[in-house]
């Protein structure tokens, strides 16, 4: 059974962090309408929804992907870097008890979710402007316990390490290359986004399917004539929150 987590939008949606994009006005109600939509794949590609009430003072809280990293053995509880973010923490440690022990990360480490990778026993965490090194020797401290290595990966000019590349599946990542070398990522057979949608590195493969967003139908073209089953949802309003497809649940598989 796969449960994914999510938690609803908060009404201070508007004041969410930016980081590498222009705000611009969003519009909650259709924000709620795309999230159900998301909601709604989830559930279409065998997911049980544990779905947790918005924080209405917590303008980023739907992006519960940053609150931690679920591993098979264990759940790491981060440290977001945006001051705004880091009482998002608690109430998802209280949902995780039941599924997993649980660890946590301390200042002065800071980590976001988005920033974290993980391929197998090999986890990459973004040295993005939310992440650090502390929390990189941090983890490995708590996971190296059970065989994972976490290592640090240079990378610029977007949000998140997972806004600049993502995992397809076990042989293949999803990239744009201008936004994170590719020095670590050799054993993997690389795919491009199509130049003209530097956004489209972020999917999030459920089950056998990979859950996309409308707004990059180039990169959509690149990924589905490589054989890979597409789910797409429509998240361009939840994109101006700097916000992307992996971003909005917790999968526990
Ligand atoms: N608005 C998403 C973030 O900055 O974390």
């Amino acid at each position: 059974m796969t449960i994914a987590i999510t938690r609803d939008i908060s009404p201070r949606f508007n004041e969410c962090e930016l980081t590498h994009i222009d705000r611009s006005p969003i519009d909650l109600e259709v924000a709620c309408a795309q999230h159900r939509g998301y909601i709604e794949a989830l559930k279409e590609l065998g997911c049980d929804i544990l779905e947790l009430p918005a924080e209405p003072n917590l303008p980023d809280s739907v992006f519960v992907e940053d609150t931690a990293v679920i591993l098979p053995e264990v759940a790491l509880l981060t440290r977001p870097g945006a001051d705004s973010r880091k009482p998002e923490v608690d109430s998802i440690a209280q949902a995780l008890a039941p599924y997993r022990k649980l660890v946590r990360v301390t200042a002065p480490a800071n980590v976001d979710g988005g920033d974290v990778l993980v391929l197998g026993k090999e986890i990459f965490v973004g040295m993005s402007t939310r992440s650090n090194q502390a929390a990189v020797n941090q983890m490995n401290e708590h996971l190296g316990k059970y065989g994972y290595r976490v290592i640090g990966v240079e990378m610029h000019d977007c949000l998140h390490l997972k806004t600049a590349v993502t995992r397809v599946d076990e042989n293949n990542l999803l990239i744009n290359r201008k936004w994170v070398n590719t020095e670590h990522f050799e054993g993997y057979n690389l795919i491009d986004v199509d130049p003209d949608e530097p956004f489209a590195a972020n999917c999030l493969p459920v089950n056998g399917k990979i859950i996309f967003p409308a707004s990059f139908p180039k990169t959509y073209t690149i990924l589905e004539s490589k054989g890979f089953k597409l789910r797409v949802v429509q998240v361009d309003e939840l994109a101006k929150a700097e916000g992307a497809v992996t971003c909005c649940s917790l999968i526990l598989a």
